[in-house]
């Protein structure tokens, strides 16, 4: 099928060229030229495992394009879809003016029936915002339909969940778009659930949400654990053994981050709020997420008294591992507050370095772990990057000034840490 993917972010990025990879021709739009023209080199904005290759083999085999030209695009495709960034607002709510201008530009070139397809996370009801833009331009009544199809795209691993995704979300009004896009994702082998448009937009919402609260929820069972002596992992690993319950997201740590998880829990809250409905539960997921970097801070506060002219060195900026983004990292809201009691930073992350370079010039950027914990006060983990499990830690013991390890991702074996000699702190241990 021909496909105008609108938006080339890391969900329209990511599910424009897999598509191509399953079969379909898709055009990939973007109003950035510079970034469009990288694109057409196969060069990628942002590290994400395998989206490198599957792009350059699908511009070579002429499934996969990218152009600045939305008119064309969209003219020539049955099915676009509007992936385009859907930023908060600092009341929390979803900035949706990009998504309302591509609506507009679609309903200037409607030349023959098309399923619009909300790929961009969005508040239920959006789509009738769409069909209003759309119905206000579309002069010759062409007929179209609109449709919701969440993505539950986790960075670092957005391929293998295109591919292999637990469900398929597809929100219809009627049978025709429904049996479209089921065909679209015929070659994936994985359940297909066919919605009405407001239970599709309302899946994801909820999805991320219920994500956050299991994380915020283990976050306060390690407190317990702190206050009982109780170990989190383990007490994780035995509520996690329930399937009712499942094992996944149920790491104790710093706290969560990234693109969506936190923005779409605020834009839910705000959704309700304009319901009627105040969403205590979720303002509380969100507080108890805050509340954790500043737990975490204040334990390294305890371990290192005043933490005036320390030397800290943190491994990870990264929201996660495997990926170089850093929007709403708990590592940012960290080094904030440690900064501002008076510590120096030193910090070293596999891939993301240069974008927090632009969010937090005034640290310094070390090219190893090594040298972060050289002559430093302690050492403080932030991210869990693989590379840092297998780090030389009597080498960072005798580099340390102190050795003082603060894992915030649990990373490392408390009992090991002793026999090395290290004062180690950690989540829940
Ligand atoms: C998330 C959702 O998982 C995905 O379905 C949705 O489409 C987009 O948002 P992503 O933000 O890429 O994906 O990362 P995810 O793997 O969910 O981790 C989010 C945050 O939660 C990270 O900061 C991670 O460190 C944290 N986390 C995750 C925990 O603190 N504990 C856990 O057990 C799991």
């Amino acid at each position: 099928m021909k496909i105008a993917m609108i938006g080339t972010g890391y969900v329209g990025l990511t599910s424009g060229a897999c598509f191509a990879l399953i079969g379909h021709n898709v055009i990939c739009v973007d109003k950035d030229e510079h970034k469009i023209h990288n694109l057409n080199k196969g060069k990628i904005p942002f590290f994400e495992p395998k989206l490198s290759q599957i792009i350059k083999s699908n511009i070579k085999n002429g499934r996969l394009q990218f152009t600045n030209d939305i008119n064309q695009a969209i003219k020539q495709s049955n099915i676009i879809f509007i992936a385009v960034g859907t930023p908060p607002k600092a009341s929390g709510e979803l900035d949706l003016s990009d998504i309302k201008d591509v609506a507009r530009v679609i309903s200037f070139n409607l030349n023959n029936y098309k399923v619009i397809v909300e790929k961009s996370t969005v508040p239920v009801r959006t789509y009738e915002k769409i069909k209003m833009i759309i119905d206000k331009n579309n002069k010759h009544k062409i007929k179209y339909d609109v449709a919701s199809n969440p993505e539950f795209l986790r960075e670092g691993n957005a391929v293998n969940d295109f591919l292999y995704p637990d469900r398929i979300i597809i929100g219809t009004e009627n049978k025709r778009a429904q049996k479209l896009l089921n065909k679209l994702y015929q070659p994936i082998k994985s359940p297909i659930l066919n919605t009405d448009i407001e239970s599709a937009e309302l899946i994801k919402h909820a999805s991320n949400a219920f994500l956050s609260m299991k994380i915020s929820f283990i976050n306060t069972i390690s407190i317990i654990c702190e206050l009982t002596n109780a170990s989190i992992k383990k007490v994780a690993q035995g509520i996690g053994l329930d399937r009712r319950i499942g094992s996944d997201f149920l790491n104790a740590g710093v706290g969560y981050g990234g693109s969506c998880l936190p923005k779409d829990l605020q834009s839910f809250i705000q959704i309700a709020d304009k319901l009627g409905y105040d969403y205590k539960l979720l303002k509380e997921v969100a507080y108890i997420n805050q509340a954790q970097k500043e737990r975490f801070v204040n334990k390294i506060k305890k371990v290192l008294g005043r933490l005036q002219e320390k030397q800290l060195g943190i491994l990870g900026l990264s929201f996660k591992p495997n990926t170089d983004d850093m929007r709403f990292a708990p590592s940012i809201d960290i080094i904030k507050m440690l900064k501002k009691h008076g510590a120096k930073i030193k910090a070293y992350d596999p891939h993301a370095m240069n974008n927090a370079q632009r969010i937090m010039p005034d640290i310094e950027y070390c090219q190893n772990p090594y040298d972060v914990a050289k002559a430093s006060d302690a050492l403080i983990l932030i991210t869990e990057w693989k590379e840092f499990r297998n780090l030389n830690l009597s080498k960072i013991k005798k580099l340390l000034k102190k050795p003082i390890v603060i894992d915030g991702r649990n990373i490392f074996e408390p009992n090991k840490m002793k026999q090395i000699g290290f004062n180690y702190q950690s989540i829940g241990q």
